[in-house]
């Protein structure tokens, strides 16, 4: 019988010649066999197996996936690794040569180190099992000790078999201003193929995390779900292949095309990290667990609330100036917001920025509107009790702008060929893989805080793709990385704002929620789901984002009637009961509110602070789909303690008597007595529930009774509800 790993916390060895190894987590396992000198294949992942099953795990029948399958060698499937060796051989074939574990502060880390029998190449394929939360991140160090370089040719991160049944696959897909929307289907012969080759905004379209059900259509609470994000900022690319055996093979990785890279003599390639996890508990035990690990280890200040504010884009676009500002300023602290960030239209001084045709790159403030500079706009804020927040856009510039009239050598462009441009007709994106570049991109940021001191939230956007392939920095031979070398560049220079800036809180935009992704979370604070501020359309994208991320990641805004995006007019307690629950914050020129309006806005903030915590700290459960067709959609928040919750109703269509379902709660301690109260109530009388206290078991067996319509003078055929409960 073969020895058995189990990795245990503060242990630090090399497996002895048999092993079969056990990466482990509180609730799941994932077993590995890795006996030296063959091939290391996946034989589980799920719920975590007792000692006695694991013993006989290889006798119940396992898959015989190899966990980096590669290319040229009785190899005819999909795989992980192709290359061309030095000598021109394009197979590779690997076994295992080492297995290693060690500690690292609240996870373990397991190294199985691959070698190719004849080459000197090396892949070693990392786990990291997080011992306090349900996730394992996966990469790959993929090491040439040959002489001359290898071509690379696909370089996945990982990948994992999927026992054939009745197997799901949930991702989201969208396009500008219709992002994440939700996918549901079922895996069936041949490849289904999610990628992404924008080049900068990687999810706009197709976003890099899927659900993977395996018992059927995938259900909120209940059954089997693996959860696969990959986290990278760049191309990339997941595959579902389902031949005709008893197993699907998962794979992820960057995108491969147009990016073979060629690793030299001694460099290690470090693929990004794919991060999975398992739940029984549904879709939803799979996305707490994404966010708990994402708030715990992956975004940056992921356990600090934070604040309400205003943003200026959809109440004056382009139109800055200082009193114009300064009245914002004075409407958000009067509704008791907290911050206040001006977008767009601050900056260029030869060619100011007065629509989106210029300026990029110019970051010198437009004196014509701001005579007092950025400076003034900080002290403004401070003395009226708020933070400031500015807009930038780093990594790009105009055709017409004083940068590019000075460094037309920075920018992404086809050799011999006229520049493709973006946004405005003038856009272009600079070369990140260009170490002048990230200096500049790094310096524009460095300038901005220290002249500035005080800023205290920058929204950092990014609104083009890269359209035509060529770097002018990269050696010719050498243009097939610039793909990769951009992001690489994009990293370093996080890395140095993050390390001189820690504080800072960062939006990630990407013409909306284009860099809604674990690839940047680590250096970005939230994103902003999309440049959709419909409230109605926002359900059905905060919906599937909260898939992979949690609520503080989400910014969501209170934007004005009829919306500027769909024309809908809804009512602002309905626009006010979706924002809530995410990262609240206003899109608006408060001045064209009316006082009740006011009023309301500033008795949602209030209500919004008491439940902050919940909301941005609590356990997501998901209750009835808004892509289900009933009409209407709920999920709540819960603490981790179970002391409070948060419950949303959203009706999404009225149909004259239609009936909704009574939504049972989730999340709770049956045991414990919860008083509800009811928040951002408009109507005349209260609910017949409010005050009253039921148990946790009353509430999730049975939920409580919603009232279709608001009783109130103003309503409209959009009616939601915003629910307190507090444990006695
Ligand atoms: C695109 C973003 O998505 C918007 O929110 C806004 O910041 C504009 N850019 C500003 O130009």
């Amino acid at each position: 019988m073969k020895r058995i790993i189990t990795i245990l916390a503060a242990l630090a060895f090399s497996a002895s010649a048999f092993a079969q190894v056990h990466i482990t987590t509180p609730t799941t396992s994932l077993v590995i066999s890795a006996d030296k000198g063959k091939d290391a294949r996946y034989l589980y992942y799920g719920k975590r197996l007792s000692d006695n099953d694991l013993n006989n795990l290889s006798s119940s029948g396992t898959s015989k996936m190899n966990i980096y399958p590669a290319y040229g060698f009785n190899c005819t499937d999909e795989f992980c690794l192709s290359l061309t060796h030095a000598d021109g051989n394009m197979s590779t074939v690997l076994k295992v040569e080492d297995v290693q574990t060690s500690q690292e502060s609240n996870s373990v880390v397991t190294r199985i180190v691959l070698k190719d029998t004849v080459y000197p190449f090396y892949v070693t394929v990392c786990y990291r099992a997080y011992q306090d939360v349900d996730m394992i991140e996966t990469w790959t160090e993929i090491e040439n000790k040959e002489k001359k370089a290898v071509m690379l040719t696909r370089f996945d991160s990982a990948c994992l078999p999927l026992r054939v049944g009745d197997t799901w696959v949930s991702h989201l897909n969208g396009k500008w201003a219709n992002e994440a929307r939700l996918v549901e289907e079922k895996l069936e012969r041949g490849i289904l193929v999610i990628q992404n080759k924008d080049g900068v905004r990687n999810a706009q379209t197709d976003h890099s995390e899927v659900m993977i059900s395996l018992d059927g259509k995938a259900q909120e609470n209940t059954g089997r779900v693996i959860g696969a994000a990959l986290c990278y900022s760049g191309n990339y690319q997941l595959r579902f292949n389902s031949p005709a055996s008893s197993y699907h093979q998962f794979f992820a990785g960057i995108c491969p095309d147009n990016s073979h890279y060629y690793l030299d003599p001694k460099e290690v390639f470090v693929t990004p990290q794919l991060a999975l996890t398992f739940s029984d508990e549904g879709l939803s035990g799979a996305s707490r667990n994404f966010h708990r690990w994402g708030r715990n280890y992956k975004m940056a200040h992921g356990n600090t609330e934070r604040k309400i504010l205003l943003n200026s884009w959809e109440g004056v676009y382009f139109d800055i100036n200082e009193a114009g500002m300064g009245q914002m300023m004075d409407d958000i602290a009067s509704m008791g917001g907290e911050l206040f960030v001006m977008d767009d239209g601050w900056f260029g001084e030869k060619y100011p920025r007065l629509n989106d045709k210029s300026s990029l790159g110019d970051w010198g403030v437009d004196k014509n509107k701001l005579p007092g500079g950025v400076a003034a706009l900080v002290r403004m804020a401070t003395e009226k009790g708020i933070r400031f927040g500015i807009w930038i856009e780093p990594e790009m510039t105009n055709t017409v702008s004083e940068l590019y009239e000075k460094h037309p050598d920075w920018i992404i462009k086809a050799p011999q060929r006229d520049p493709v441009t973006g946004r405005g007709g003038s856009q272009l994106v600079l070369d990140m893989s260009n170490p002048q570049v990230q200096d500049f991109v790094f310096k524009v940021v460095d300038d901005i805080m220290s002249e500035n001191p005080g800023i205290d939230y920058i929204k950092w956007d990014a609104n083009m793709s890269i359209q035509n392939h060529g770097s002018q920095y990269l050696p010719k031979d050498r243009q097939s990385h610039l793909y990769i070398e951009y992001h690489r560049g994009f990293a370093k220079t996080c890395d140095r704002i993050r390390a001189k800036y820690p504080d800072v809180t960062i939006q990630a935009c990407a013409s909306g929620g284009g860099r809604a992704n674990w690839g940047i979370m680590p250096w970005f604070d939230e994103f902003w789901v999309s440049d959709n501020t419909d409230a109605l359309q926002r359900i059905y994208m905060q919906w599937g984002t909260s898939y992979f991320f949690p609520a503080i990641a989400m910014a969501s805004h209170i934007s004005a009637v009829p919306n500027h995006q769909t024309n809908r007019v809804t009512s602002l307690k309905f626009r006010i009961d979706v924002a809530m629950s995410g990262r609240l914050g206003m899109e608006i020129q408060p001045k064209n509110m009316t006082d009740r309006e006011k009023e309301i806005c500033r008795n949602a903030i209030a209500e919004y602070k008491k439940i902050r915590p919940v909301v941005q700290f609590g356990d997501i459960y998901r209750l009835v789909s808004p892509y289900e067709g009933k009409n209407m959609a709920s999920l709540m928040y819960c603490t981790q303690d179970k002391k409070q919750a948060v419950f949303y109703w959203w009706k999404t269509e009225t149909m004259h008597g239609e009936q909704f379902p009574r939504v049972r709660m989730a999340g709770l301690d049956p045991d414990k007595t919860y008083t509800v109260h009811e928040l951002n109530r408009i109507d005349k009388n209260p609910l017949k529930f409010e005050g009253k206290s039921f148990t946790g078991r009353f509430l999730m067996d049975n939920g409580l009774e919603i009232p279709y319509t608001n009783n109130a003078d103003n309503t409209f055929d959009w009616s939601s509800r915003v629910l307190h409960l507090v444990a006695e």
